[in-house]
């Protein structure tokens, strides 16, 4: 019982469509219908601007950081779950909103958060190779999936020094999810159609 109603949780935390409330409450817009049509942080800096991508990456980072930090709730401190599939929950949540018809965003900001509620340095070194990456390449969806790999790196030898398998089970995860979501982009990068941010 405790541990669906956990699951439960985690799954709407991570069906909140931040991009799409933000632009829809406070821009009149919705931005599926612009840019890549996603509907996560960098459709949102591309079609809202600086401050409404910068407030849609808190929050979908946050989410998954909620979820992870859910078992530490007086209330949930029977559930037997660990932590990592609760911030896997939330991720499937984020890629399948019951608030937006199941169409949500590309797992990377919410699986780095997800990240910071379990290991922070990971999510530090992940954030400095994603500002370095972008920097050189202008590409966000590239530089997501290198920041991706990243972390796989990390997670296997983190495995090596502490025995710890979770997080490298959950990268894989997260890992596979983001290189699936982001199909379009990869063909897009290939085709040189890909398009470069201005504003870093
Ligand atoms: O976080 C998603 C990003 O990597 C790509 O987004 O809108 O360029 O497809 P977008």
């Amino acid at each position: 019982m405790i541990n669906g109603l956990i699951i439960l949780c985690a799954y709407l935390i991570g069906s909140i469509p931040s991009g799409l409330w933000i632009g829809k409450i406070f821009y009149n817009t919705d931005i599926r219908e612009h840019g890549s049509g996603n509907l996560g942080a960098t459709n949102t800096f591309r079609t809202l601007g600086k401050k409404a991508g910068i407030i849609v990456t808190v929050m979908d980072v946050l989410k998954g950081t909620a979820a992870v930090l859910l078992v530490t709730l007086p209330v949930f401190s029977d559930t037997t779950l660990h932590s990592l599939l609760l911030g896997l929950v939330a991720v499937i949540g984020h890629m399948f909103p019951i608030f937006a018809n199941f169409r949500g965003g590309k797992a990377v900001a919410t699986s780095a958060g997800v990240l910071l509620g379990y290991s922070w340095p990971l999510f530090v070194l992940l954030f400095i190779t994603f500002i370095v990456t972008l920097k050189i390449t202008k590409i966000v969806s590239l530089t997501s999936m290198i920041a991706a790999l990243v972390a796989l790196i990390y997670a296997i030898v983190y495995y090596f020094i502490t025995g710890d398998f979770a997080l490298g089970i959950l990268v894989a995860f997260l890992f596979t999810f983001i290189i699936y979501r982001h199909r379009a982009n990869i063909a897009r990068i290939k085709n040189g159609t890909e398009p470069k941010v201005k504003w870093l």
